[in-house]
């Protein structure tokens, strides 16, 4: 059974919303950083695996509206990145806490339905099921290698991305030691 980049990118979609909900729901304190850490190290890799993977393929697809498309979405991503950093910095007993989170989901929730509806189906159209496929595990195999922590000051676009990308992510790892994941 073949893969699909939608599938893929979508799944990282549903997980978010997953960890969103039982945040915003948990009256637990030690349960509410848990989940912060996971969605935290969810969401900066998932934003950097399409950064690398998603829309330099549709740059390169999809020519003029590719380009206009990313632009747009690598915006997006930023105010997304700025956000998270401030939310990861958060302690889940701050009372700003769930503005932070609720503010972050509500405009991703915007960014997610755009990527569905236009990106993903747009792409599709282009790919083969072996080129979706191999995009799929492409994006994959780049949210083993990227930070998982937000920085926004990282630049959003290869090759720089992965440069710097790759500098940020060993010192995220080491740091994820000492924090509580689900
Ligand atoms: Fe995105
Ligand atoms: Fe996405």
């Amino acid at each position: 059974m073949k893969n699909k980049i939608s599938d893929a990118v979508k799944t990282d979609h549903r997980e978010l919303e997953h960890y969103y909900h039982i945040i915003v729901n948990s009256t637990n304190p030690g349960e509410r950083t848990k989940y912060q850490n996971q969605f935290v190290w969810e969401l900066a890799r998932h934003s950097v695996g399409e950064e690398l993977v998603l829309y330099p393929a549709m740059e390169k697809l999809m020519g003029a509206e590719g380009e206009r498309l990313t632009a747009k979405d690598r915006k997006e991503h930023q105010v997304a990145k700025e956000q998270l950093q401030e939310f990861q910095s958060t302690d889940a007993s701050d009372p700003k806490f769930m503005d932070r989170i609720k503010e972050l989901m509500d405009n991703l929730a915007e960014h997610i339905k755009e990527e569905e509806n236009i990106d993903l189906v747009k792409i599709e159209e282009l790919l083969d099921p072996t080129e979706s496929d191999e995009m799929a595990a492409s994006f994959e195999r780049t949210k083993m290698f990227v930070p998982t922590r937000s920085h926004p000051g990282a630049p959003n676009k290869p090759p720089f991305e992965t440069a710097v990308g790759l500098l940020t992510a060993p010192i995220d790892k080491v740091a994820d030691l000492f924090r509580s994941f689900p």
